[in-house]
């Protein structure tokens, strides 16, 4: 049996679709019900069983912060996949990022240790890798700095020291740290940004650039790092590096949108800061323009994905088709 944390999330539901479609006994953590027909809805755009499917997945209702719901849903299990966490970048949600993702993952760990589980996948991000200077590709021994880093970023090089100390306490880990994971459903969250900004069909976009990856490749590399026999490693995930303009264009032109062509200036950035500001003042909004959102916006981070394609023997899969997927059910969704 294997736990899956994070299961109503972009990476968790389309981990547990993966799972059970090869017939793997799998419980997932969910905190409210409401939450099981977003998964319902992922498992529908890749099968006609998609009930039956959802039907094979054993749900405990839990939480991260809640070590008796994590006790009643690990027991009899042998793996554990951790996706859950909290993705927001206002430094007023600090606190919150703090807790579900660094003390949520010590929880998870610690309960891995006690009930002697086999090996956990942790989920990070590429935020926790050190970021690449002038030009040259960051890579998995970068050394990560807090400077410049976001709130969310900052909590998950915390989560990940957690999953660290684990291996130490002779936890068996394997962590993947992807890039923006372009995939469909989650359109109010994560890489969804990115459909609705395409979706609006803006003139300008952002300076900088990162790392791109399918949800596909995502979950059949955590699948296959954890049937493998490698442990305490991490791994980039990352297919392409690519700017923010030719991300969003490519978008846009899947959705038969205008793809930007003017670059934001620095200074038009900065003012979009005051105005993230004063809304968030006068609404309670949360705050997404922030002096490290626009330090990430500003820059472009390329990453080495050589360490996992070396260890598993892969190719990523190619983002363009993951895009017209995306695309094509996002309009279906909205217009
Ligand atoms: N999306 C990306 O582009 C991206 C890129 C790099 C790394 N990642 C990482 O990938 C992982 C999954 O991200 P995602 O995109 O799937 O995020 P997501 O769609 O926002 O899903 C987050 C999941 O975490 C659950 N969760 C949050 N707080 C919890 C708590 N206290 N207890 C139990 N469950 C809790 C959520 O449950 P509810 O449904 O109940 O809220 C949801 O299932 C995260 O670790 C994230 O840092 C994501």
């Amino acid at each position: 049996m294997v736990l899956v944390t994070g299961g109503t999330g972009l990476v968790g539901s389309h981990l547990l679709l993966k799972l059970t479609m090869n017939n793997t006994k799998v419980r997932a953590l969910f905190r409210t019900k409401d939450k099981l027909v977003q998964v319902k809805k992922i498992f529908s755009y890749y099968s006609d069983n998609a009930i039956t499917l959802f039907d094979q997945i054993e749900w405990v209702q839990g939480d991260i912060l809640d070590i008796p719901s994590l006790e009643n849903a690990i027991e009899g299990v042998t793996q554990v996949y951790h996706c859950a966490a909290y993705i927001s970048f206002d430094p007023s949600d600090f606190k919150k990022l703090e807790r579900i993702n660094r003390e949520g993952t010590a929880n998870i760990v610690n309960i891995c240790i006690s009930y002697a589980i086999s090996k956990l996948c942790h989920v990070s991000t590429i935020g926790a890798i050190g970021r690449s200077l002038n030009g040259e590709l960051a890579d998995e021994e970068t050394e990560w700095t807090r400077q410049n880093a976001n709130p969310y970023a900052i909590t998950k090089h915390l989560a990940e020291m957690e999953v660290w100390r684990g291996a130490q306490e002779e936890l068996k880990v394997v962590i993947v740290n992807p890039g923006v994971i372009l995939g469909p459903g989650f359109w109010n969250s994560g890489s969804g940004a990115f459909f609705k900004t395409a979706a609006k069909g803006y003139k300008y976009y952002p300076p900088g650039g990162t790392g791109f990856i399918t949800i596909n490749d995502v979950t059949n590399i955590m699948i296959a790092l954890m049937n493998s026999t490698i442990y305490n490693e991490r791994f980039i995930l990352v297919a392409e590096n690519l700017t923010y303009q030719r991300i969003l264009e490519k978008i846009a032109l899947a959705m038969n949108k205008k793809p930007p062509t003017t670059v934001l200036k620095f200074w038009q950035l900065e003012i979009g800061k005051i105005v993230d500001k004063i809304r968030n003042l006068l609404t309670g909004s949360p705050r997404t323009i922030t002096k490290n959102a626009i330090y990430g916006l500003k820059y472009t981070t390329v990453f080495n994905n050589g360490k996992i394609k070396n260890t598993l023997n892969i190719e990523f899969e190619n983002l363009d088709e993951q895009i017209k997927f995306s695309s094509k059910l996002f309009t279906s969704e909205h217009f």
